[in-house]
């Protein structure tokens, strides 16, 4: 048989040396047996759940710190640590963890709730019910069962939305609260995990005082303590000796840009490791690392572009055909691309506001530029390269004529 080039490509991809022992290490669902650096926070989150070691309820609990400090990972370990203990086994604790950016709704976590307790699906259908009677089910449930329950909610913010229903804010509030209905032999505490500062501010001051009776603030790492962190997993999921030193420096100065997040950091070297491995390198120098995170900005624009709505993703389109424009001439490339595919166009003054949200997501920047008697206007510019906008629409058929 004659091998044509892709044997070729293929024979050489199985001979190169393979860089990952366990890649499994660096995926962000991995659990690493040493939690480094989180020393203050295992200690408090311990210490809101002790109760449990005499047998009563801990405190609701509101867990809050910037993205990628390690909350998920410490909430879930702590509470599998206290409630393994030898101790409690005489005790036991029914703990849940739910994501509410996953539910997206409130009925929708309650209903994962009480499954997860034990509620057959017939008593809770994905729908038809009203959420106070699912609420209810569920506290009736505990009561009979006499269950001690955690419910751990992450990501609570999402739950708090400014258009929330009042029947779904009651809701909170009593979930919140629902201890005050169960008797001395079961309890439902909650523990929120939140990566939004501002988030406390958009709940009613009830809920505030009932959410977080206790809160722990997880602090940023520094570089060096990512990079310690970095260095664990490489151990784990790397053969030995192939990621060079200033390369891993460069994954932890990089996610400590901002904060110290150490899921970017965990990323990063795995994105690198991958874009090493596809051109066969044998060792991951800062270049890979460099591209990595290229990458994984393109790919977040990328995301962010397609989940847009039509009007935005046109709008988009309007400020790249003409690039630097005012907002008046890129009104008008808007409507005329409206009309283009048949859609009734937005408003000038809602354009104008999806143009400044576009703004804030750093995909284009506006800047103010004075006409003389004609007042002022705003002149947009696109911040990314054409061809990522094109890439990103091009599977949106709607579009398809515009691009
Ligand atoms: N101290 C640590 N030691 C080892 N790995 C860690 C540590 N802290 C975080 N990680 C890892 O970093 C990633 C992010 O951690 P985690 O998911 O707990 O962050 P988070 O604070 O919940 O972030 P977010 O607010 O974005 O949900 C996970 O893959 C986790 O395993
Ligand atoms: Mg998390």
């Amino acid at each position: 048989m004659v091998k044509d080039e892709i044997d070729e490509l293929l024979d050489e991809m199985v001979q190169s040396k393979p860089l990952f022992k366990n890649r499994e290490a660096v995926h962000s669902d991995y659990t690493p047996e040493n939690i480094l650096h989180r020393k203050n926070e295992k200690a408090a989150v311990i210490k809101s759940l002790s109760p449990l070691t005499k047998k009563s309820r801990p405190s609701n609990l509101l867990v809050y710190g910037k993205t990628g400090t390690g909350k998920t990972l410490i909430v879930k370990e702590m509470l599998k640590r206290i409630t393994n203990h030898n101790e409690l086994k005489s005790f036991p604790i029914k703990w849940i963890y739910s994501n509410a950016k996953e539910e997206t709704t409130l009925y929708g976590l309650l209903v994962h709730f009480g499954k997860e307790l034990g509620l057959k699906g017939k008593e809770l259908p994905p729908t038809g019910l009203s959420i106070s009677s699912v609420f209810n089910k569920i506290i009736q449930y505990i009561k009979d069962n006499k269950l001690k329950t955690i419910f751990v909610i992450d990501e609570i913010d999402s739950l708090v939305k400014p258009d929330s229903k009042k029947q779904e804010k009651d809701i909170f509030y009593m979930l919140t609260r629902a201890n005050t209905r169960l008797d001395k032999d079961s309890f439902l505490t909650i523990i929120g995990i939140s990566n939004d500062l501002t988030f406390k501010e958009r709940l009613d001051p009830r809920v505030i005082s009932s959410l977080s009776e206790e809160e722990i603030v997880f602090t940023n790492y520094t570089v060096e303590q990512i990079n310690e962190i970095l260095q664990e997993r490489v151990k784990l999921a790397l053969f030995p000796d192939i990621i060079e030193p200033a390369a891993l420096n460069l994954c932890a100065a990089m996610s400590g840009q901002e904060h110290g997040d150490a899921r970017r950091a965990i990323d990063l070297l795995r994105v690198a490791g991958e874009i090493a491995e596809r051109e066969q390198a044998t060792k991951i120098i800062e270049e890979h690392v460099r591209r990595a995170q290229q990458k994984m900005e393109e790919d977040k624009v990328t995301t962010a572009l397609t989940s847009y709505p039509l009007h935005e993703k046109l709008l988009m389109i309007a400020v790249m055909r003409s690039n630097g424009s005012s907002t008046g001439e890129i009104y008008q490339t808007y409507k005329n691309l409206c009309k283009n595919i048949r859609q009734k166009e937005v408003t000038q003054r809602r354009a104008t506001q999806i143009l400044g949200d576009i703004d804030l997501s750093g995909m284009i920047t506006g800047k103010i530029v004075h006409q003389g008697m004609h007042g002022r206007t705003k002149k947009y510019t696109l911040t990314i390269p054409p061809d990522t906008v094109k890439k990103a629409f091009k599977e949106d058929l709607a579009l398809e004529d515009l691009l």
